[in-house]
């Protein structure tokens, strides 16, 4: 609980009226996060362009989907590719996923060197490829071995490091409040909390009197995650947890405008900005994972832009029949003509150039 919401908890006040200012910003460590919106790490969503796009519409902290310690620890490509950081994203975490302490160490030093603010655990992956290596949300039931691996990552490192969990493995754990306290007794200088549990994965509700009760047992920062999805949701659950920050995930898939309304604005988006975010979206994308695997993977972005009554159905099915990104762009452009000078303006907006993508050093290449 914060200091703010003790005081105004023993003056009377009744917590779920307060409206909290999620402009102010808050810090973990030394790193200092401009406002209480996080945007949730998302495997297969979270690539750098959604972390950008989520920062110019209020995010004051972004997180990248969880990178696997392993594949960093033996130089895999496309692992690799995961910690390029762009000069507009901080503050940003990187997510590492893995079970052997010593890997993870490693593993958070190359992510540190790579430009990340924060180094955040994977504890809550519910997936069986991740859980039966020993990862993720199997760590919550070993709570030494997950002590093991905070303790040995955050000495490993200068930034500070945090852990995302779930509430448990099974439906009712309350195994976050035992391991939580322990977490940050190992060096966690935050913590996240989704409280549901492994075997829930989205379904039923995130139950956030969990949240207030973590808050209550730990001096560190907790972000709560899970259904925030309106500004009201927000404010309820800031003001009667307690946490420092919320994190906002599904909502803001394909829908920016989620995380401008959750920070009080609640203007619409024309047609013109759903396909000028689009399109930009779609040639980031292709800029950071190169236009064959762009291609797959923008296609569940169609829907998630188009859909909530922006564009009549048929036409997500129409984009994702055409062949190339160029045609989905022509024919986008085509359904609102004037969405070539939002974008105009929006790139003009935009950090060019070499301002945009840092190198990896050539060490985490591995020489070339
Ligand atoms: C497609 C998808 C991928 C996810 N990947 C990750 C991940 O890589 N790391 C993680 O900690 N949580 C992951 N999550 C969980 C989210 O970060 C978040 O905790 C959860 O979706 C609840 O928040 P929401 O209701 O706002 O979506 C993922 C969720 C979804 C829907």
């Amino acid at each position: 609980m914060t200091a703010v919401n003790v005081k105004l908890r023993l003056r009377g006040y009744d917590l779920a009226s307060v409206q909290v200012d999620l402009q102010e910003s808050w810090r973990i460590g030394p790193v200092e996060i401009p406002s209480r919106l996080v945007l949730a790490p998302m495997a297969g969503v979270s690539v750098q362009a959604f972390r950008r796009q989520g920062r110019r519409f209020g995010a004051g902290l972004v997180c990248s989907e969880m990178v696997s310690c392993a594949g960093l620890s033996h130089g895999n490509e496309r692992t690799l590719g995961y910690l390029r950081i762009a000069a507009d994203e901080h503050p940003l975490a990187v997510q590492i996923f893995g079970s052997e302490p010593g890997v993870m160490a490693e593993a958070a030093r190359m992510v540190e060197d790579a430009g990340a603010d924060l180094i955040d655990i994977n504890f809550g992956c519910p997936v069986r490829k991740v859980t039966k290596t020993g990862a993720g949300a199997t760590l919550l039931e070993e709570p030494d071995r997950a002590c093991g691996i905070v303790g040995t990552v955050a000495n490993a490192v200068s930034v500070p490091v945090s852990v995302k969990m779930r509430r448990g493995l099974h439906n009712g754990s309350r195994t976050c409040l035992e391991l939580g306290p322990k977490l940050v007794e190992a060096g966690a200088a935050s913590l996240t909390l989704h409280p549901r549990s492994a075997c829930q994965m989205y379904t039923g509700e995130a139950d956030h009197s969990l949240t207030a009760e973590l808050v209550e047992l730990v001096d560190v920062p907790v972000v709560a995650s899970g259904d925030i999805v309106s500004r009201a949701k927000a404010q309820t659950v800031l003001a009667t947890t307690g946490a420092e920050a919320v994190m906002v995930g599904r909502a803001a898939q394909g829908n920016p405008w989620a995380l401008r309304q959750i920070m009080g604005d609640d203007a619409d988006p024309s047609r013109e900005e759903v396909v000028a975010e689009l399109v930009l979206f779609i040639r980031e994308t292709v800029r950071e994972l190169g236009e064959h695997r762009a291609t797959g993977f923008l296609k569940k972005f169609y829907g998630w832009y188009l859909g909530r009554g922006r564009f009549p159905r048929p036409f997500k099915q129409e984009l994702v029949q055409l062949a190339t990104l160029e045609e989905i762009e022509q024919r986008l452009f085509a359904a609102a003509p004037g969405a070539r000078f939002v974008l105009e303006r929006l790139q003009d907006e935009l950090p060019q150039g070499d301002e945009v993508l840092l190198d990896l050093p050539i060490s985490i290449y591995g020489g070339g």
